[in-house]
């Protein structure tokens, strides 16, 4: 889809349809809305007085201009209570009406940026939003449908702009805007993949792709070096499969200031989980191709990050394999050294997450990295506890658990942090080894958590558990059903944010 900005009057506009819009409760509309009434004798605010048109949030209505203006249809879209206003509704609205526009068969539109009028938000901003709402609302995992083709698809929005003054930040906006949201749509494709597609070795071609387009350094490492450094943990989950393991790693260097530090984002890159073993039942075990949802969010987010050119050093690292259950598949019971010599007794071979993000910790650090998330699947036990609505924050460092919340929060994905308290620890004391890998149901995303922990040495580390957003049964404002892309904006709000340009 191509996104133009250009400068005019959208009144004076030609296209198929042309979008405005309306707060709750604005009987006379003013600005772009108010021009495009008058040239329509009046019909919107006419709407308006018979409450056909209310002006809440995502509230469509279409109307045919009869040759009165260029443009063939004006869609009004409501923008809802003007204090409770934000990016947020304008990525809802955006993604409403491209929705809308696509279904009745619209193939290109011309909107004003939501948003950047009376409702007072940057102009940049508000496009970046507006673009986003757009590209991740028309989301489509459709390669696998034969009839693809023949459903509508949108092919161009024009973003129209009265004051010139303001295009230079639309334009930004919009650049921004596109990244961020191919960078979402591109976690959300690999999530979406089955596991007879995205293998570890698919996922390692990926990530090379992803790598050498944006200029950066790749490593992927086999079954052979991960032998050599001793990653036992990550090579007993993988020996129950014939999918060769991959710990993939990419370096995108931002900052070659003296003494700049390194960031690291590591990613659960479970491809299939099986359970192993314990095996899940055929209910648990649908959907588990998603579990390299976490991998895909750091790998997705650094190729946003490479585009958008940060100040600074981040390092992804994404331990990648299946959890099989073949004749050499790990047994409960056993014991595997890790990377960091710990040993962990297998208490379950289905908290196989922790196993592979304990090693993929300890590489990081050996690479000098000093302030790491982890981004994971972990645990069926946060949905019990957060639902389907929030993510589940843990971490050893308030700032740096702060630093992932506040991004969190200004991009619109919702996190909510957990205890950590020592208490705890005792539930995954082993017999045999230094820790075993589950410490029972009570508090189990606390526990998974900890026993990453315990791999974090003194590093900052912030774990966030993605079991219950990583996909969404619905549709949900901009969030289609299926992969959801959580956390990618943050990661790379975080980068952003972390960015030496920005302080
Ligand atoms: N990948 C699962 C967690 C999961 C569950 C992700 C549901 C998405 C949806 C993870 O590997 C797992 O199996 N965790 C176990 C841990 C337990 C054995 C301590 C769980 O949650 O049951
Ligand atoms: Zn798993
Ligand atoms: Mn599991």
């Amino acid at each position: 889809m191509e996104i133009t900005v250009g400068v005019g009057n959208i009144v004076e506009h030609k296209s198929k349809a042309i979008v405005v819009n309306l707060f709750e409760g604005v009987t006379n509309p003013g600005g772009s809305t108010g021009s495009v009434d008058k040239s329509l004798n009046g019909a919107i605010s006419l709407l308006i007085k018979d409450k056909e048109i209310k002006g809440k949030l995502n509230e469509i209505t279409l109307v045919h201009t009869l040759g009165k203006i260029d443009s063939d249809r004006v869609v009004v879209v409501g923008l809802g209570k003007q204090p409770e206003f934000d990016t947020e509704s304008i990525r809802k609205v955006s993604a409403t009406v491209a929705r809308y526009l696509q279904r009745i068969g619209i193939s290109e539109f011309s909107s004003i940026v939501h948003g950047a009028g009376i409702g007072q938000i940057d102009e940049k901003d508000a496009a970046q939003a507006m673009v986003e709402g757009t590209l991740q609302g028309l989301y489509r995992f459709d390669k696998y449908k034969s009839d693809k083709d023949k459903k509508p698809s949108i092919k161009r929005l024009n973003i129209v702009e009265l004051d010139k003054t303001k295009i230079q930040n639309i334009q930004q906006g919009v650049k921004t805007g596109t990244i961020i949201s191919d960078a979402v749509n591109l976690c959300r494709d690999l999530v979406n993949e089955p596991a007879n597609k995205m293998t570890p070795t698919r996922l390692a071609e990926v990530a090379l792709e992803v790598a050498v387009q944006n200029g950066m350094d790749i490593r992927v490492l086999d079954k052979a070096e991960m032998k050599k450094l001793g990653m036992g943990a990550i090579l007993g989950v993988a020996q129950g499969s014939d999918e060769e393991p991959k710990l993939i790693v990419i370096n995108y260097n931002g900052d070659n200031s003296e003494g700049s530090q390194s960031i690291g984002f590591l990613g659960k890159g479970i491809t299939f989980d099986t359970g192993g073993l314990d095996l899940k039942n055929a209910a648990g075990m649908r959907g588990m191709n998603g579990d390299m949802a976490g991998g895909a969010a750091v790998l997705a987010a650094v190729q946003a990050i490479a585009r958008l050119k940060p100040s600074l050093n981040l390092m992804i690292v994404i331990p990648a394999t299946e959890n099989g259950i073949d004749g050499k598949a790990q047994r409960p019971g056993d014991v595997v050294k890790t990377m960091s010599g710990k040993t962990i007794e297998i208490d379950n071979t289905d908290a196989e997450g922790r196993l592979v993000l304990a090693d993929a910790l300890s590489y990081v650090q050996s690479q000098g990295v000093s302030r790491i998330v982890d981004v994971a699947t972990l645990t069926g036990a946060i949905s019990t506890s957060l639902g389907n609505v929030r993510m589940g924050v843990f971490g050893n460092d308030q700032n740096w658990i702060d630093a992932f919340i506040s991004s969190s929060e200004k991009v619109g994905e919702k996190a909510w942090q957990f205890p950590m308290d020592e208490e705890y620890k005792k539930q995954y004391k082993s017999d045999i080894a230094d820790i075993k890998n589950t410490g029972g149901r009570n508090g189990g995303s606390i526990t998974g958590a900890q026993i990453i922990g315990e791999f974090a040495e003194d590093t900052s580390w912030v774990h966030i558990d993605i079991a219950g957003v990583s996909r969404s049964e619905s549709l949900t404002g901009y969030t289609p059903k299926g992969a959801t892309g959580v956390p990618v904006r943050t990661l790379v709000q975080m980068a952003m944010a972390l960015s030496n340009d920005s302080n």
